[in-house]
């Protein structure tokens, strides 16, 4: 019984996963009055939700704490004091418990919980607040094939929607917004595998201050980003010769983005993986199912191991548990 706490950004998550099924999975979200996250706050959000979400996990699971055998939290990446938040929360239990800790890295939980419904070797594109990668296993590592280079997407379609007035997160204002509008060409910007969105967030606002409606802002920022995602993805798919694709992370619950990976994936005779919403968005299910992983291959940390890594990338961590 691997219970996981997940708090790199905005969300303080506990999941409870037991032989690859996921027994509880709630989480609670810091919303900034205005403007976006102010790191220290989101982390005193943590902090002040621990206890209550934790509990309420082993109420779903109908479990106790003494049922649990392994602690996994989300040691990297993301914002330092929400990350600390975490720790400190997790080390208290561990050490009233005397259970060992499993340290997972938050990107690569959102890829393996991939496998939680059947995707084995996939291209995953990775599509979330601040992180937007496409990536695939290889030699021991998940390799980045391509990636931004400037803001993530989730990020993008946030900051668009905050300077229509629209409260974070934005992303998914802005696809219904988006279902009744027209298309209007953006700048659109694939640089080999990668991709960049600071152009069409410019345009976009551009063309917004000079009266564009809000309904075409959005259907042509997500036509235009998306379809550069989808070009990145396929493009890795035919360089890997994988037969999955996976696509995971917050902005993968946007239904247009899910139809347009489908249709790629449906062209090309891949397999299309996307998770269910609740292990989309970032949440501490992932990280008790990779925690799982971990444990298998007895990949726990001592106590004074522990730490944070708040700017680790996904290519940086060695992939032992496979
Ligand atoms: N339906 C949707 N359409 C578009 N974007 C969406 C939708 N639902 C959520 N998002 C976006 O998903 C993002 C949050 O995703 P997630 O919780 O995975 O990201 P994060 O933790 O901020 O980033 P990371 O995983 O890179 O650390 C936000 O930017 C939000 O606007
Ligand atoms: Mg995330």
């Amino acid at each position: 019984m691997i219970i996981g706490v997940e708090s790199t950004a905005h969300t303080f998550g506990v999941g409870v996963c037991h032989k690859g099924k996921i027994l509880a999975n709630v989480r609670d979200m810091y919303h900034p009055l205005t403007g976006g996250i102010i790191p220290i706050e989101a982390g005193k959000h943590h902090t002040a939700v621990a206890e209550s979400l934790w509990k309420q996990a082993l109420v779903d699971a109908s479990i106790t704490e003494k049922d649990i055998t392994a602690i996994a939290f989300s040691y990297a990446p993301g914002l330092a004091p929400c990350l600390l938040a975490g720790m400190r929360f997790v080390k208290t239990k561990a050490k009233l418990l005397g259970i060992p800790i499993l340290p997972v890295h938050h990107s690569i939980a959102h890829l393996e919980i991939g496998q939680s419904i059947g995707a084995k070797d996939p291209v995953l594109l990775y599509a979330s607040g601040a992180n937007t990668q496409i990536i695939a296993y290889a030699s021991g590592k998940y390799r980045i094939f391509g990636e931004t280079l400037d803001v993530g997407i989730g990020n993008c379609l946030d900051k668009i929607a905050r300077a229509m007035h629209i409260p974070f997160p934005g992303g998914p204002h802005l696809e219904m917004s988006a279902l009744r509008g027209k298309y209007h060409p953006l700048p659109y910007s694939v640089k080999g595998m990668d991709v960049s969105f600071s152009g069409l967030h410019n345009k976009a606002l551009q063309l917004r201050a000079q009266g564009m409606s809000a309904e075409d802002v959005a259907c042509s920022v997500q036509e235009t980003a998306f379809a550069m995602l989808v070009e990145a993805s396929e493009r890795a798919l035919a360089h890997t010769g994988k037969r999955e694709f996976v696509l995971g992370g917050g902005v993968a619950c946007n239904a247009r983005l899910q139809a347009m990976c489908k249709a790629m994936c449906k062209a090309r005779g891949v397999t299309f993986f996307c998770p269910a919403k609740p292990l989309l968005i970032d949440n501490g299910a992932m990280i008790a199912y990779t925690g799982e992983l971990l444990f298998k291959k007895k990949l726990c940390i001592s106590l004074p191991k522990l730490d944070i890594a708040p700017r680790e990338r996904t290519d940086q961590v060695s992939v032992t548990w496979k």
